[in-house]
């Protein structure tokens, strides 16, 4: 097993839980899931890939957004890159992957032969992320621990902007990413299930979150909350533009807002990955409908959830933030 991975999941552990994930959640395109350092479930394609990823060399300008899959990570990248590239609405119109790539999207896609059939670069993402010119702008839903090396280090210069989303929609709005893109077979209830028993991708959750929060203090590091976002994203705006040292005006911050809207959002095909359904479809790797910009709400899980699976998870999150000192 390569470093960073400790074990793979197997259907005959005797654990429910595994079994569903492994009946419901593998495909042509994922064969399996594997348990890395820190009890995080990671696709089987990690295994491929996480030394070179544990290697990859940083560079002091580079820049990060991470998030747990769902927290409002494309949200966030579009407005990092637009302060980052002096309100250029125009390269914007480029597919938002392109210019800002998901490091480990590889992992998603295993074997590897399907990421050739897809002839796009970009999904050899280690490789395609190390091959861009600087600035780069990086994104990633790695936990801490399986970030590169070198953003452990003290004196790393390199930038992470991390959002958050309440738990339960980010739960819910997981769910149907994982229809959309990833291929799930299964209802909610074992999604929910899953969800709980940190089998899906990137879990633990509440892991996850803490490992940048306890870190919120360093210089280099953005600690935001899609919640923020929604109640008044101009704040939120002048503190990522502040946290990167780019100026903004009241004009430019007011037209960054109305790009940033989620109607806008929605009907823009460089961030809604419309363009990814589609591939997919054709490829014959997944044929689901819906769409990534969702509902783009907070609260919305109240019309989703059980009154006891809403307990359930406030339970639980006690549990998992029990002496932390983080409050949600
Ligand atoms: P929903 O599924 O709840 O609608 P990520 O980019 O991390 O995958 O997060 C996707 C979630 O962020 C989706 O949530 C999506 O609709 C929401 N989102 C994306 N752009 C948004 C925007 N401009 N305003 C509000 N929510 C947005």
């Amino acid at each position: 097993m390569a470093n960073k991975v400790l074990s793979r999941i197997d259907s005959a552990s005797g654990c429910e839980v595994d079994k569903i994930l492994l009946r419901d959640f593998t495909s042509s395109f994922r064969c399996g899931y594997v348990v890395a350092e820190g009890g995080v479930t990671m696709p089987h394609g990690y295994v491929d890939v996480c030394d070179k990823i544990a290697q990859f060399s940083l560079r002091d300008d580079d820049i990060f957004v991470a998030s747990f899959p769902k927290s409002g990570t494309t949200w966030t990248q579009e407005m990092v890159w637009l302060l980052g590239h002096n309100f250029d609405y125009e390269k914007a119109k480029e597919f938002l992957p392109a210019r800002f790539p998901f490091l480990e999207v590889q992992v998603i896609y295993d074997p590897i032969d399907v990421i050739k059939t897809m002839g796009s670069s970009l999904y050899e993402s280690v490789d395609y992320a190390n091959s861009i010119k600087s600035p780069r702008y990086i994104k990633t839903h790695l936990p801490w621990q399986l970030l590169p090396t070198d953003m452990t280090k003290a004196d790393t210069k390199a930038k992470i902007i991390y959002v958050w989303r309440n738990v339960k929609d980010c739960l819910i709005s997981y769910y149907h990413h994982c229809i959309l893109l990833e291929g799930y077979k299964g209802n909610f209830d074992n999604f929910y299930k899953m969800f709980l028993a940190n089998k899906v991708g990137y879990a633990p959750f509440w892991a996850h979150v803490l490992g940048f929060w306890k870190r919120r203090d360093q210089e280099n590091i953005l600690f935001l909350r899609y919640e923020d976002m929604k109640a008044d994203l101009p704040s939120v705006i002048r503190r990522v533009a502040s946290f990167l040292g780019k100026p903004c005006s009241e004009e430019q911050l007011l037209k960054l807002a109305d790009h940033l809207s989620f109607e806008n959002m929605k009907k823009n095909p460089a961030v809604n990955y419309e363009p990814v359904c589609e591939m997919n479809k054709k490829l014959g790797l997944i044929n689901a409908e819906g769409s990534f910009m969702r509902s783009g709400t907070v609260g919305g899980y109240k019309t989703y959830l059980t009154q006891e699976q809403i307990g359930e998870i406030d339970k639980w999150t006690e549990k998992c933030l029990e002496g932390t000192g983080f409050s949600p």
